[in-house]
Parts: structure tokens; C-alpha cells; sequence
């Protein structure tokens, strides 16, 4: 667990000193918050200061990187990436009717921010496509037909049914709590808090491991990383409440939404080929732990467990 002053060195670093940090201290950003929740406007001044912009970004050692890169190495980032950039667009897409929802104007404005946020990873990964892979194409749209991801029955049924279905539910009666709070549970605590989180915090640290920190794709993905352990305070926070509120009634929807995601959580995380994990010192079933002891720490702090 990071001290209180590594803590405010994650919290305060620009894009340059990001690559000094690592992504288990950004992570104990949520853990922090477990002890001590913020409030929705303390996220919110936390996203003021912590700004980044995607045309900061230097990847000319990224391209060099990707030109000397093995056909293994490039196939394994590809597949990561391809998830990553696909699943940042799905979820910029379908935010929108969470902000209608919001329950209070705290939380409105907290999730105004991050659908910027969720916009700027998007915009991330197609720069990164466009200077360090190389792309013809000409637009987001045919860029992103290009990329879509040759992936398991699980990630389209989260990205292409459940998360657009809940979105659609909000969206038509946004005064519909039951929804936001599968809603918040599904994006927040599955795709966000479970499945992003851990990608992110394997590939970083390899990259950390083969002394790539300095590199733009390693900032800009440790940046991402932050705006994302907010989104989980975030989603932590409202669900959290929620139990406390009534947790005869919020608890089992929360429980409920979650078993039905157990399934698509290691389908997601689980490669085409195990040499894309394994190339890396790193195995299926340590990358599947440590995403599920992630959702465990959540759900204590939500106030709940998976087996009630
Ligand atoms: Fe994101
Ligand atoms: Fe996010």
C-alpha cells in the first residue's frame, strides 16, 4: 500500500512524471478511497487537477519500438490494444443516458467528466494506431471497423448486448433506479473496476518490467489508468450508497448483475493464444485472480459479498 505522500505524487503527476509512477500505487487511489470515501464533488476537483491532454503525447520511441518488435510481440499488443481501443469507444457510446439518470446534480457532473474522459481514451488509442501501427484509414468510423476486435462470445455480449440494452433502458425512463444501478454495477464495477483495470495493470507493468516507462504509450495508458480508478470511486461510492440505503432490495440486483458477468469477466481476459500472457511472465490464472480478488476488495467496500 502506497504511503499518503506517494499517494499525492500519483495524484499530482503530469503526463512526463507518470512514467516514474507505477500502476499498483495509482491503483491504491480506490483502496484509499475504500478507508475514506470522497465525495462526488471531491472526484470532481480531483479530475480538474489531473488533466491530461492526448496531443502531449510523444510516441517516436514507441514507433522504433514497433518497427524492431518481433511478429509475437506485435500480435500480442494488437490483441490488447484492439480490446482497449473498441471497448473505450463502447463505452464513450453508451454513457450518456447514465448523465440523463443521474440521481442528484453531484453526480451528474460527476459523470459529465467522465464522459470526457472515456472520449480522450478513445482519442488515445487512435493516435497511437495512427503514429506507432500505421493505419490508412481515413475516419474514427473506418478506423475502428478495421480494429474491431476478433473476439469471444463474452466480450460482445458485455460490449454489444448488456451494456447498450442498459443504456437503452435509461435512456427510456431515466428515472428508472433499478437500472442505474445495474447499470453502474455492469460499467463501473465489471467492465471498468474488473476487466479494464487488470489489463491495464498487466500490461503496464510489463512494460515497467522491460524498462519501458519512458515510452508515450506507457504515460498516456498510466493516465488513463488514473481516470479510471475515479470512475471506480465513483461506481463504488453510488452503489455503496444504494446498499445503505435499502440493501433488502439493491443488494441482490447488485449480486444478481454480477453472477450473470462472472462468465463474460474471464471469457474477456482470456487470450487467443496463451503466449500472449505467457510471453510475459505471466499466466491465465494470475491475471483471472488477481481481477477477481479486485471485484472482492470492491464489494466489501460496496458492503456486499457474491455468495449472499
Ligand atoms: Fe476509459
Ligand atoms: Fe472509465
Amino acid at each position: 500500500m502506497a504511503s499518503p505522500a506517494d499517494l499525492e505524487r500519483v495524484g499530482r503527476a503530469s503526463l512526463t512524471e507518470l512514467g516514474d509512477i507505477r500502476i499498483d500505487d495509482v491503483l491504491s487511489f480506490i483502496d484509499r478511497g475504500i478507508e475514506n470515501m470522497p465525495s462526488y464533488m471531491d472526484l470532481y476537483r480531483r479530475w480538474e487537477s489531473q488533466q491530461w491532454a492526448v496531443s502531449d503525447i510523444d510516441f517516436t520511441l514507441d514507433r522504433q519500438d514497433w518497427i524492431d518488435a518481433s511478429e509475437g510481440d506485435r500480435k500480442a499488443t494488437l490483441w490488447s490494444h484492439r480490446l482497449f481501443f473498441n471497448g473505450e469507444e463502447r463505452v464513450t457510446a453508451t454513457l450518456a443516458p447514465f448523465v440523463w439518470a443521474s440521481p442528484t446534480p453531484e453526480i451528474e457532473i460527476f459523470l459529465s467528466t467522465q464522459m470526457v474522459d472515456e472520449a480522450r481514451h478513445t482519442a488515445f488509442f487512435q493516435r497511437w494506431w495512427h503514429e506507432v501501427v500505421g493505419t490508412e484509414a481515413k475516419d474514427l468510423t473506418s478506423l475502428l471497423k478495421e480494429i474491431r476486435p476478433e473476439t469471444n462470445e463474452g466480450y460482445n455480449i458485455l460490449f454489444y448486448d448488456k451494456l447498450p440494452a442498459l443504456a437503452q433502458r435509461l435512456a427510456s425512463n431515466p428515472k428508472d433506479f433499478d437500472a442505474f444501478v445495474e447499470g453502474v454495477t455492469l460499467y463501473h464495477i465489471v467492465v471498468e473496476a474488473t476487466i479494464a483495470l487488470t489489463g491495464q495493470r498487466f500490461e503496464l507493468e510489463s512494460m515497467r518490467e522491460q524498462g519501458l516507462t519512458d515510452r508515450g504509450f506507457y504515460r498516456g495508458f498510466t493516465a488513463v489508468a488514473r481516470d479510471e480508478s475515479r470512475h471506480v470511486s465513483f461506481g463504488i461510492k453510488v452503489l455503496q450508497e444504494a446498499v445503505r440505503e435499502d440493501a433488502a432490495r439493491y443488494a441482490p440486483l447488485i449480486q444478481q448483475t454480477l453472477i450473470e458477468s462472472l462468465p463474460l469477466i474471464s471469457g474477456t481476459l482470456d487470450p487467443p493464444d496463451p503466449a500472449y500472457v505467457t510471453d510475459y511472465g505471466h499466466t491465465e490464472s494470475e491475471i483471472i485472480e488477481f481481477a477477481m480478488e479486485s471485484l472482492n476488495k470492491r464489494l466489501r467496500a460496496i458492503g456486499i459479498n457474491l455468495a449472499a
